[in-house]
């Protein structure tokens, strides 16, 4: 279109003064953006930026209000995703997209399966599949079913079924929200090959040092609109936080000293059905702030359900403030003032379809139902709009379905819940998963005034600052099993993670 320099190839896709509004949320105002091949295109930006609203526009998902897009500087409309795919545009969700109930195969080709003699070829699907999931390193048999992946294992089948349409322009939603550093790496090295071979890569993150890893080049946003673009050599920690939310946050949030007093939470030989072979001991008193570390798949979450008591463990007893929970009843875990915000919002945490407001007062409303009471809809209206204020939830307003919201601003709902109610002890998974740096430091302010005023926590988190900076103890997991437990000067990551990777106690000093 314009006289580009002849350096810089041309862009495959261009997005041209778009603009979308929810009802009373102007998403997206004037922007516009040019994707090039061989390039990694960063967008980054605070939680309901307009971020995922963006990329659902160039994938097909979503219609502008008014600008346009073009491909290879041709106007188009895309008013599907198949019609996006045609033009050799793919995403990958926020939220993960596939079909747990068919096989991999099927998820790669659905909705376009060879056929031959008029009915679907089973055998091409398998020899197909078997061709892009080997281009993804993904060493899965096709009739896998989806269901029975780990969520890094989807993210690959999702990218197989991309490069399976011939994907030119590859658009990556938080891909790595979910993955070990080790998934994490190998993800890095498919990116890095598919940008050599020349597709462009659009990728979302709130992890920076990602951003800095991987992107030839950034967009901020910021409100819906442009802040600032920057090249390769401009890309720092700094240059992104300050367009992203105007001020200088600091990487690693400062913790005010407190008092830590009697035991409240007390969990005694409890076995797990993932590990029963392991017995779990551990400890949470009253104001501590105990970090659980450990790789992906060393059983933490498995460990927070059975103390909550959503899972039934094998052995073992739990008791909070010296009396014994019944085993694998939550109920009576959130009565006795026992809470867990979970890992997966989409599939423990939240009501997608129903209000933030009712959201917020769901743990309350079966304590409401217990006591026989009618809902009390003044003291739901009254702790929605307390959480909204404390948490900065970013809504239009409290009636708004909470699945209108953007992925960190939902997790914000889900940490709101479990606050409403005042719990004695918190139990929280990956408290601040997809959330952006500003709300980090919001979620990690409240975690710290819980504590001052008495609240046990005990938080499983994959990430090495936020373990480090907010513990008072880290207990360290491998394989279902306490590989041992650091205190004040013994947390350091190294420790950690002689620890995490199955090493005892012993080679560190502790
Ligand atoms: N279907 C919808 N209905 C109403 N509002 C919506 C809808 N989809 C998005 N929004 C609103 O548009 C704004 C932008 O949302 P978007 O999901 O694009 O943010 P994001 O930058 O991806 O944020 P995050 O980092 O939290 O994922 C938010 O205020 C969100 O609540
Ligand atoms: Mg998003």
């Amino acid at each position: 279109m314009s006289d580009a320099q002849p350096t810089s190839s041309a862009p495959v896709l261009e997005v041209e003064d778009v603009t979308k509004r929810f009802g009373g949320v102007q998403a997206l105002r004037g922007v516009s953006l040019a994707i090039r091949p061989g390039r990694v295109h960063a967008v980054i930006g605070e939680n309901g930026a307009g971020k995922s609203t963006l990329m659902k526009i160039m994938a097909g998902v979503l219609a502008p209000d008014s600008g346009r897009l073009l491909v290879d500087g041709r106007p188009v409309e895309l008013r599907s995703v198949q019609a996006a795919l045609g033009h050799g545009i793919a995403l990958i969700h926020q939220e993960l997209n596939l079909c747990d109930n068919l096989d991999v195969g099927a998820n790669i080709f659905l909705g376009r399966e060879p056929r031959r003699w008029g009915t679907i070829d089973f055998a091409a699907i398998g020899q197909d599949a078997k061709k892009y999931l080997d281009a993804v390193g993904l060493n899965v048999p096709p009739d896998t079913l989806v269901g029975e992946l780990t969520i890094a294992q989807q993210q690959l089948v999702e990218i197989a079924k991309a490069l399976s349409v011939g994907g030119r322009v590859l658009i990556m939603d938080e891909p790595t929200s979910s993955l070990s550093q080790r998934e994490v790496d190998a993800l890095f090295a498919i990116i890095d090959k598919l940008r050599d071979e020349g597709a462009a890569i659009v990728y979302i993150s709130h992890r920076l040092a990602e951003v800095q890893r991987l992107a030839d080049e950034v967009t901020v946003l910021r409100d819906g609109e442009i802040a600032g673009r920057l090249q390769r050599h401009e890309i720092n920690h700094d240059s992104l936080v300050q367009l992203m939310v105007g001020r200088d946050i600091s990487q690693f949030y400062a913790r005010r000293p407190h008092e830590v007093g009697e035991p409240v939470l007390e969990v005694r030989g409890l076995r797990t059905q993932a590990w029963p072979q392991h017995a779990v001991d551990l400890t949470v008193r009253r104001g501590e702030m105990v970090g659980l570390a450990g790789l992906v798949g060393a059983g933490r979450s498995e460990l927070l359900r059975a103390i909550f008591g959503v899972d039934v463990p094998v052995a073992g007893h739990v008791r909070l403030h010296g009396k014994l929970l019944p085993t694998g009843r939550c109920r009576a875990a959130i009565e006795a003032g026992l809470a867990l915000v979970p890992e997966d919002r989409k599939q423990q945490g939240l009501i997608l379809p129903m209000a933030v407001r009712t959201n917020i007062g769901l743990p309350g409303l079966a304590r409401h139902k217990i006591a026989g009471a009618i809902l009390n809809r003044r003291r739901e209206a009254e702790d929605t709009r307390r959480m909204i204020d404390a948490m900065r939830i970013k809504t239009s307003s409290p009636r708004q379905a909470v699945q209108n919201l953007s992925g960190g601003n939902q997790q914000k709902v889900v940490i709101g819940k479990w606050l409403a109610m005042d719990p004695w002890c918190l139990l929280l998974d990956e408290p601040t998963r997809g959330v952006d740096i500003g709300a980090k430091q919001e979620i990690y302010r409240l975690m710290e005034e819980l504590a001052e005023r008495g609240v046990a926590i005990l938080f499983a988190s994959s990430e090495m600052e936020e373990v480090i900076s907010m513990s008072d103890l880290v207990v360290v997991m491998h394989e279902g099993q306490v590989m041992g437990e650091l205190v004040g000067e013994q947390i350091t990551e190294e420790a950690i993670m002689h620890l995490a990777t199955g090493n005892t106690a012993a080679t560190t000093g502790v």
